[in-house]
């Protein structure tokens, strides 16, 4: 057996091997009532649902790659940290004040970092284009069309 099979056949091995690591293997969307909700105009929700849902609602669509590690370890990290930050789900149950914090942050992050660009290489229909961008964002500064965003 030459060199370059054995290195491919160890390479094989561990990719089977992490297979069998159990991190990131429960693909759960906590059951949330809809009466919780986020309630925004029906063409930012649908904005929010195609671009922002898979990691920050409970109604995730989890890919078949989802399930293959070592991509598994790193889509699940995302939507565990996504729904901590930021749940539209359970949107009606921050207070007022976290609401208004999560909508200027929206503001801010629509027009950069948000979607994650290792989602938009995947879903390349995620990418907000800029009308979308600022549909989203005269919602999130209540029509006001900008907020400040540095002071906080
Ligand atoms: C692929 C998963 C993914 C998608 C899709 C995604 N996000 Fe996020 N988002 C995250 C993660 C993960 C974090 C938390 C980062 C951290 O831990 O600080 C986050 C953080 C945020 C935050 C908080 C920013 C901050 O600085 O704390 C906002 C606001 C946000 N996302 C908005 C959005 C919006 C709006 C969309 C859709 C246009 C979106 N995200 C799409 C994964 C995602």
């Amino acid at each position: 057996m030459g060199v370059f099979s054995r290195v491919l056949g160890i390479i094989v091995l561990v990719f089977v091997a992490f297979q069998f690591i159990p991190y990131g293997k429960e693909k759960t969307n906590p059951k949330a009532d809809k009466a919780l909700e986020i309630k925004a105009p029906e063409n930012v929700m649908k904005l929010f649902k195609r671009s922002c849902y898979d990691c920050h609602s409970n109604e995730t669509k989890w890919p078949w790659w989802s399930y293959v590690a070592p991509a598994s370890w790193s889509i699940y990290d995302d939507v565990i940290n996504g729904r901590k930050t930021l749940n539209f789900s359970t949107w009606k149950n921050y207070t007022l004040k976290k609401q208004q914090k999560l909508k200027k942050e929206i503001y801010r992050t629509v027009a950069g970092p948000m979607p994650l660009p290792q989602y938009i290489w995947l879903h390349k229909n995620a990418k907000l284009t800029g009308n979308e961008i600022r549909t989203i964002r005269d919602w999130a500064s209540d029509g006001k069309g900008f907020i400040k965003t540095n002071v906080r």
